[in-house]
């Protein structure tokens, strides 16, 4: 099993290209009586977790660079109560599979899934909270696999709700580095801290300026005018995604050492400008090259997206959209065929400001900025295109953007 890889892909994704299935509906309550039924008493806490887009700012956290994500209202929900043993017991609604981990033994097993809660535990006891033995039932409607973060909300509903059941005296953006530093260490993902962050931290109806290296972030309204983001889920996922992931981050160290060469101070690509990778372009690897002029520019777009947004530019922060999508297919090549089809079909229709692929890359979801009033006409065109082309069905996700994890119960 791929080392990267989120359980979320390998659970419906099982050929090396294809589409796959969404098959979640739980809610609030439903979850809350599947607890009931698997454990046989009521839970005693219930948490809701949340899934997250990104406006822009893409392969920016891992190099101490800005994002500008935000929740949604696509939710997993936690129903956990304490059980007097030393093992935590866990019911996946939305996959129907068990899972236990034992506190005094946390080691990674075939379930990814339950991987990712075993490393929240181990977390938590690396910082020496006193946690014990807890059932867990968890489920919900968010998709999988499109790019809206299932793993973060899974890592961060579960650590606020040992956070709350065990008075464990972390913040929200503790817990946010709780999930990171898991994902880094216990899963071995070299991701950024965006979707940890965004899924908890979350605020409705505003996205967050998120600095990655200093975690200083500020909200600003999501008043987009008469525009609506749209995700348009490709339904596609492909095997490259994990590997490449890992890869583009290699390609940014290594652009970086050969920089602190000429420049001492330098610690991420955050502290780079286009004209010191120009100068040293000679020395490294074409590739190598690409990647980092992309990062370097979608620093400076995601601060200038942020002053569009705010000034109600609607027109000129689309553009910019479309230009990050042009440095992620063309210069960091994390898009596919499927993707480019839709952000193509984006740019000639007359009533989209931007689109773009959004997250990691390599299927998932295109974000789109459209008019208000031409929404079902450009989802309904976008479909009939997408699966003339593809054979696919192309699924509209309706999301409001949300304040993140919280307490239900
Ligand atoms: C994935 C990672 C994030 C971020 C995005 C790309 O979602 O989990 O940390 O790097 O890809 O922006």
């Amino acid at each position: 099993m791929r080392q990267s890889e989120s359980f979320f892909e390998i659970l419906l994704f099982s050929a090396s290209q294809g589409e796959y299935e969404i098959m979640q509906n739980g809610n609030h309550a439903s979850i809350q009586a599947i607890f009931q039924e698997k454990f046989g008493r009521q839970a005693i806490l219930m948490i809701r977790a949340c899934g997250r887009i990104n406006l822009i700012g893409e392969h920016t956290d891992y190099n101490d660079g800005y994002v500008l994500p935000a929740a949604i209202d696509k939710h997993l929900y936690f129903a956990i109560a304490e059980n007097g043993t030393s093992t935590c017991r866990f019911w996946a609604e939305d996959i129907k599979e068990a899972g236990e981990a034992d506190l005094k033994n946390l080691i990674k097993g075939n379930q990814l899934w339950l991987n990712y809660l075993r490393g929240i535990l181990q977390e938590f006891q690396l910082d020496g909270k006193d946690i014990r033995g807890v059932d867990v039932a968890f489920g919900g409607d968010l998709p999988i696999g499109a790019g809206v973060s299932s793993s973060a909300a899974l890592e961060c509903g579960f650590g606020w709700a040992l956070n709350q059941l065990f008075n464990a005296g972390y913040s929200k953006s503790d817990i946010a580095l709780v999930a990171h530093h898991s994902s880094n260490h216990f899963m071995g993902i070299p991701s950024g801290i965006m979707d940890q962050f965004a899924s908890i931290m979350g605020r409705a109806n505003h996205f967050i300026l998120l600095d990655c290296r200093s975690l200083e972030h500020r909200y600003i309204p999501a008043d987009l005018g008469d525009y609506q983001i749209v995700l348009l889920n490709s339904r596609v996922h492909h095997e490259l995604a994990s590997s490449a992931y890992s890869e583009r981050v290699a390609e940014c160290r290594a652009g970086v050492a050969i920089l602190q060469k000429y420049y001492t101070d330098i610690k991420s690509l955050r502290d780079v400008d286009v004209s010191m990778l120009e100068k040293h372009q000679n020395e490294m690897n074409p590739t190598v090259f690409r990647r980092c002029k992309y990062v370097v520019n979608e620093h400076d777009r995601t601060l200038q997206a942020c002053k569009y947004l705010q000034n109600g530019e609607m027109q000129a922060l689309g553009q910019l959209l479309f230009k990050t999508h042009e440095g992620l297919r063309n210069d960091y090549e994390v898009s596919c065929a499927e993707i480019d089809f839709l952000v193509d079909f984006a740019k000639d229709f007359n009533g989209v400001a931007g689109a773009r692929v959004m997250g990691g890359g390599f299927g998932g979801c295109t974000i789109n900025l459209v008019k208000d009033d031409l929404v079902n006409d450009f989802v309904e065109k976008a479909k009939l295109a997408y699966y003339q082309r593809f054979g696919i069905d192309l699924e509209h996700l309706k999301v409001n953007i949300s304040d993140g994890t919280d307490i239900l119960l």
